[in-house]
Order: structure tokens, then C-alpha cells, then sequence
């Protein structure tokens, strides 16, 4: 396995392929959008430059990383030679049965196809491909150059040695793979979202301030991040989509999201990357303050 595409260049699609790229694979990085392909290439050579200045990683070795890195904007282009093709496109159903479905076309016939995504089912991705035992999870965390885990995803038709295969390279990437099935939230959101939207219910019902909920699982729990805090940095919208593909697979009122939340989402407060959530987030500063909505007295 020597040539793996990427698709898409978000925060997920610049992490892989910088992983990738500095484990000597050649990845092909491909979105529809330009400028987010622009965006990622210098995000990469900035995260590399961190790693050189922490000694992580030689000047040379940053070189090959980016040299190993190929921008496309065209799916066909980008994956015709891949032996994997990893997509982390957004997170939406019909964008990415519809990608699957040309993948299937593009790809060379033993190509594995996989697939990033946080809740959908891969064994429904794999459905509209024509080798749905060549389909599987590689659930990666972010930031990807330095969470560990991925979490392996086998569908309902994945084989044994396409399974293995992803275990042994996520091996060579340095990470610690974890096999699990396909089942709504797999292992990680299944139970990480109830966490977090227990944490929000607490909020919602005046238990406790924002604050008072994160210090509590910090210092109780010892999480590095409260879930409120959390749940802003993965992106509220992305938890609300999460939680309804557990409520809507496992039909259990006990994954209904918090009303708070769906508010918090329809008002388009979906934490960072609106720049405010549980807390607010002013460009250039790193001191964790909290919403004015959430602020006591
Ligand atoms: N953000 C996280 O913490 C996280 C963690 C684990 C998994 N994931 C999963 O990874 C995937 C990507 O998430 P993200 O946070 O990087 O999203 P993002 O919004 O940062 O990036 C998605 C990128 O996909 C591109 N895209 C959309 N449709 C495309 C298409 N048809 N072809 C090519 N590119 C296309 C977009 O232009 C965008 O640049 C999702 O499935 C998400 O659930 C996210």
C-alpha cells in the first residue's frame, strides 16, 4: 500500500493527510472547494513547522512530508491510482452515498475504501458500492497528528483481511487501532454524546452554570476538557447530528438531544468555528470565557 486518497480538506482531511505524508505514504488531497484546499496546505506546513520547532520532526523530514502531498480538485484524478482512499467529506448521508458511488467507479478494483465519518452507517455507504466487503470505518480523532486512536470500523460485509490490513497500517502510522462494529455511534460517540448532552440537560435544568459543570468533570473526572467545552470544539451542529443518528437507529428516548441544544444549533451558535457556543472565542485569544447568555449575576 503506497498511494492513499484523501477526499475532502477540512479539519479532519488535513490531519489524515498530514499523517500519511510524514509516514512516507504519497496522498493525494482532494476537495471541491479551492480555497479549503488552499487553507489546508498551509495548515499542514504550519503544523509541521510546530513539530520542527518542538524538535518532534527534522527540517528534512517536513520537506518529504509536504513534497509527498498532491492538491486535486478533481475526484476522478485524485483517486485512480489509490490503493486506499480515505474520505472525510462533510458529514452528511447524501454526500457521501454519492461520493461512494463514484469512488466505485474510479477506483482501481482492489482498492479499500474508507470512510472517516463520526455516526453513518458504513454499512449503508458500502451498500452503493460494487465491493461493499472492500468498505470499512477508519475513524480518526482530532487533531490527527496527535490523537492516537483510531477507531476501526468493520460494515456488515467487511472482510477479515480488509479488516486486518487497516489494523496493521494504522499501526504504521503510529496509532493505536481499536476494532468495533458497525452500529450507530460505533463505540466512541455512543458514548461520548450522552456525556455530552447529559452535560447540556444539566445546564438546560439549572443544575449548574457552564462553568461549574466543565470544572467538575475536570477535577472529578480527570477529562483534560469539561463536555461543554467539548461539545464547542467538536461543533454543536456536529453533536445534534450525532445524537439523532442514535435516537432515529436505536429509537431510545434516552438519545433525544437536549432542546437546549437544538436551540443553540437553530440560532447558529455551533460553538468555535461560529465563535460562540458554551463559551466565546475571540480570534487571537486563549483564555476560556463564557457566553454572555451563560454569564452569572
Ligand atoms: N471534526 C472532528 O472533530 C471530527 C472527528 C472525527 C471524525 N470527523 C468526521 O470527519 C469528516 C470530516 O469532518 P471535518 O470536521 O473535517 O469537516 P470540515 O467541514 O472541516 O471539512 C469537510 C470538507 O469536505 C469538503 N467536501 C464536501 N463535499 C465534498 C465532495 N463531494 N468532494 C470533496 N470534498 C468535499 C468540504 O469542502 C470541506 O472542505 C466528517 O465525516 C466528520 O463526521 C470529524
Amino acid at each position: 500500500m503506497k498511494n492513499i486518497a484523501v477526499i475532502g480538506s477540512g479539519t479532519m482531511g488535513n490531519g489524515i493527510a498530514h499523517t500519511f505524508a510524514q509516514h512516507g505514504f504519497k496522498v493525494a488531497l482532494v476537495d471541491i472547494n479551492q480555497d479549503a484546499l488552499n487553507r489546508a496546505i498551509q495548515t499542514i506546513a504550519g503544523n509541521l513547522d510546530r513539530q520542527v520547532k518542538k524538535e518532534i520532526i527534522s527540517e528534512q523530514l517536513k520537506i518529504e512530508t509536504l513534497n509527498n502531498i498532491i492538491a486535486f480538485a478533481d475526484l476522478k484524478a485524485a483517486t485512480a491510482d489509490a490503493d486506499l482512499v480515505i474520505e472525510a467529506a462533510t458529514e452528511n448521508r447524501e454526500i457521501k452515498l454519492n461520493l461512494f458511488k463514484q469512488l466505485s467507479e474510479f477506483c482501481k478494483e482492489n482498492a479499500i475504501l474508507a470512510s472517516n465519518t463520526s455516526s453513518i452507517s458504513i454499512t449503508q455507504i458500502a451498500s452503493v458500492t460494487k465491493k461493499p466487503q472492500n468498505v470499512i470505518g477508519m475513524h480518526f480523532m482530532n487533531p490527527v497528528p496527535i490523537m492516537k486512536l483510531v477507531e476501526v470500523i468493520r460494515g456488515y460485509a467487511t472482510t477479515d483481511e480488509v479488516t486486518h490490513t487497516i489494523m496493521e497500517l494504522s499501526k504504521k502510522l503510529n496509532k493505536v487501532p481499536v476494532e468495533v462494529n458497525d452500529y450507530p455511534g460505533f463505540v466512541a460517540n455512543r458514548i461520548l454524546m450522552p456525556m455530552i448532552n447529559e452535560a447540556i440537560y444539566t445546564l438546560y435544568e439549572g443544575v449548574a452554570g457552564v462553568e461549574e459543570i466543565d470544572t467538575v468533570m475536570k477535577l472529578g473526572m480527570a477529562h483534560p476538557m469539561g463536555p461543554l467545552q467539548l461539545a464547542d470544539f467538536i461543533g454543536l451542529d456536529v453533536c445534534l447530528a450525532i445524537l439523532n443518528v442514535l435516537y432515529n437507529g436505536f429509537g431510545n428516548q434516552k438519545y433525544a438531544p437536549c432542546p437546549l441544544l437544538v436551540n443553540m444549533v437553530t440560532a447558529g451558535h455551533t460553538g468555535v468555528k461560529s465563535g460562540t457556543g458554551f463559551y466565546q472565542y475571540n480570534k487571537g485569544s486563549k483564555e476560556l470565557v463564557v457566553a454572555d447568555k451563560y454569564k452569572k449575576g
